[in-house]
């Protein structure tokens, strides 16, 4: 026998009944997307290196130590897309998508980071993301997060528990990068080593250690909010007040940081007790200064990203996928002349276009093995072609759901009576 290839690891195969479950949560997500205006983007999923390097930083942990990065044929460095804002910021500039025309977008498909792969963390993992650009006022901030919690509501997840938090502008944050600077270099005995590294080139994620032994002096760190300039702070007190007409719970965490660089003023991650440590199911926030990074025009943006994974996983309803409740006819035929006429009679009844999923019964087989496919396979109706239906020009009818009596029905007025039965 052949050696088999294996899979890689963390990259999960998606198996049709895990797939039910995906369909019914994309077919809610495209509902509201289409209730908020927002238009769909699809960009690739290999972008040159550069693109990410310049937008989510050298020194996050996603562009240093996650990225897939390869040389093609024409030794360019190439990465896989370990998230999807960058890419969707270089298309629409190049495409002058965010100038009055689209500025609401979403996309959803796969993402790689080379992470310790467990459960909820995988090397290839999806996301839906949704950005919004052109909006300076803090309703758009706080229509994304509604958006989301309507996501949430429709699927029936609840436990999910709002962060937000603001890093105010470039300027204000250099500010308070220097003090916390300042502030752990007085503890650098402590620092374990990963925060050592840190706090030369990106203080403010020490912050998100989960080192028990930090936490005391991450607790008495200065805080961002006291740094904020007025600007932020405005847009970040209007924020709170929308979220709090609107009804939606938020907790105020001030060590939400976010792994990528590109994010100023609003930041929020969505969080869940129900999924062990990995449990962000959405982040996002602003990122004003972007576009304009990547040579397009000064013009703010803000966005979030869904880990489906993670969101399927907290889903429990699957059989609101519609076509789960689509009927499904299976056709017996026995010889070869009732073969053929299977195949023309499956077209016909696909042609009447009404959704029903026809299967034919394949490679032969007697009445009775072709009957207990025909149960296998959970259809509502069997029809059935033998010898004897041949003969007299006909197509006996079975209900698979009830003890009807078989029925016989004329060849020509099977399309008519199967409209009936469904
Ligand atoms: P992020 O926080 O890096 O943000 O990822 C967003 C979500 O993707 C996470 O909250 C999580 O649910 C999921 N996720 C991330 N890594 C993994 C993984 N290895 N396995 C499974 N799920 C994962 C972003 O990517 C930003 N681009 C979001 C954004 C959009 N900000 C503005 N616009």
């Amino acid at each position: 026998m052949s050696e088999k290839v294996k899979s890689i690891r963390g990259m999960q195969v998606l198996l049709p009944e895990v797939l039910e479950k995906w369909q019914a949560v994309e077919g809610i997500v495209k509902g509201v997307f289409n209730a908020y205006a927002f238009k769909e983007i699809r960009t690739p999923i290999v972008e040159r290196s550069e693109l990410f390097h310049r937008t989510i930083g050298e020194n996050t942990d996603v562009v240093a130590k996650e990225m897939y990065s390869f040389k093609d044929r024409k030794d360019q460095s190439l990465s896989l897309r370990p998230e999807a804002t960058a890419g969707i910021v270089r298309a629409g500039i190049e495409h002058s998508l965010f100038y009055n025309q689209t500025p609401k977008l979403w996309s959803m498909g796969p993402m790689y980071r080379y992470e310790r792969p467990q459960k909820g963390r995988y090397r290839q993992f999806h996301q839906i993301n949704m950005e919004a650009f052109g909006f300076q006022g803090p309703e758009i901030d706080a229509e994304i997060i509604l958006m989301t919690a309507r996501i949430w509501k429709l699927l029936k997840v609840d436990h999910l528990q709002l962060e937000i938090n603001s890093l105010g502008m470039p300027v204000s944050r250099k500010k308070y990068r220097t003090e916390l600077q300042n502030y752990f270099s007085d503890h650098r005995a402590i620092l374990d080593e990963d925060s050592l590294h840190r706090l030369e080139k990106n203080p403010m994620r020490i912050l998100d250690s989960k080192n028990p032994d930090l936490q005391s002096i991450i607790e008495a760190a200065p805080k961002m909010l006291d740094f904020l300039d007025n600007e932020s702070s405005e847009h970040f007190e209007i924020l709170k007040d929308a979220l709090t007409s609107n009804g939606i719970p938020f907790i105020l965490n001030d060590k939400l940081v976010r792994g990528l660089d590109y994010y100023t003023k609003t930041v929020f991650e969505w969080t869940t007790d129900q999924l062990g440590s990995q449990a962000t199911v959405c982040g996002g926030g602003r990122y004003d200064g972007l576009v304009k990074e990547l040579g397009g025009q000064d013009i703010p943006a803000i966005g979030c990203a869904i880990g489906v994974e993670r969101l399927t996983e907290l889903v429990a309803v699957s059989n609101e996928n519609p076509q789960n409740k689509q009927p499904k006819i299976y056709i017996v035929a026995v010889g070869k002349e009732a073969q053929n006429q299977a195949l023309v009679l499956s077209e016909k009844i696909r042609d009447l276009g009404n959704g029903i999923s026809v299967v034919m019964n394949m490679d032969g087989g007697s009445f009775k093995q072709q009957f207990k496919r025909a149960d296998k396979s959970g259809s509502d109706l069997a029809l059935i072609i033998g010898e004897e239906e041949i003969e007299s020009g006909t197509v006996s009818i079975k209900s698979m759901k009830s003890d009807a009596e078989q029925k016989s029905v004329d060849e020509a007025k099977v399309l008519e009576e199967i409209k009936q039965y469904l």
